[in-house]
């Protein structure tokens, strides 16, 4: 399979030296690239600025803003199998950058800020029907409910819950859930391990999409 995977954060520049962020490591990308290559796909990483090497004999493309991640997954979409969304993309970018670095002042500020494009609903929206969409929902409350409420939304294939507790670790315990079926708990392993089960859920969701007729 063509496997696009993202990861890691989005930065929203407000002047040339400040910036809004996610926390977000990109490991759990970086995993799933690595995995994918691993079984045999060929994998397209995008990923945002992350402290990490991304794993030999696949294609790697940098951004920065939740934008930039927008057009640079638009423009390989149409080549790939399936998405893999593990990217932290920001959900709100300042509404007019400032050319010059903001200099300090004793009053208060405010920052308008505009939504960005959701990249994930979007790649989902234009997709031709066999192809596998992952999402990935970060929740600290209502979890399951937010979760499916995304998988829904989103119209996404399966959605993993993720925890604040497993950003920037090598570990993780996540929660998966496939469209039209039951809430799986994988319990606390290494991301490793994980991206391999998730590379291994996108082979049968393929296989099982096609199954489905065109
Ligand atoms: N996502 C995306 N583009 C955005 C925001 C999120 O593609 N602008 C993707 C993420 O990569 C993830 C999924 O959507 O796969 C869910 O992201 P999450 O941050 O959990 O949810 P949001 O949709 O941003 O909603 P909220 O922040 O309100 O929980």
């Amino acid at each position: 399979m063509r496997i696009l995977v993202t990861a890691g954060p989005t930065r929203e520049y407000i002047d040339p030296v400040r910036y809004i962020s996610n926390a977000s490591s990109g490991k759990m990308g970086f995993a799933l690239a690595e995995s994918g290559r691993e079984r045999g796909h060929r994998i397209t990483l995008v990923h945002g600025p992350v402290a990490l090497t991304p794993p030999s004999g696949i294609s790697v493309l940098a951004v920065v803003s939740a934008a930039d991640m927008l057009e640079v997954c638009l423009r390989v979409w149409d080549e790939q199998d399936a998405l893999l969304m593990t990217a932290a993309v920001a959900d709100y970018t300042p509404s007019s950058p400032f050319t010059h670095k903001i200099k300090k002042s004793s009053r208060e500020k405010a920052l308008p800020l505009s939504p960005t494009a959701d990249v994930l609903a979007t790649l989902a929206a234009s997709r031709r029907r066999d192809r596998v969409v992952i999402g990935f929902a970060l929740e600290d409350r209502n979890a399951r409910r937010n979760a499916r409420a995304k998988l829904d939304r989103k119209k996404l294939d399966a959605i993993v819950l993720n925890w604040p507790a497993n950003i920037g670790s090598d570990r993780a315990a996540v929660e998966v859930l496939t469209r039209g079926g039951e809430w799986q708990t994988w319990r606390a392993t290494t991301k490793t391990r994980i991206a391999t089960r998730l590379i291994r859920l996108t082979e049968m969701l393929s296989v099982a999409g096609s199954a489905g007729g065109p």
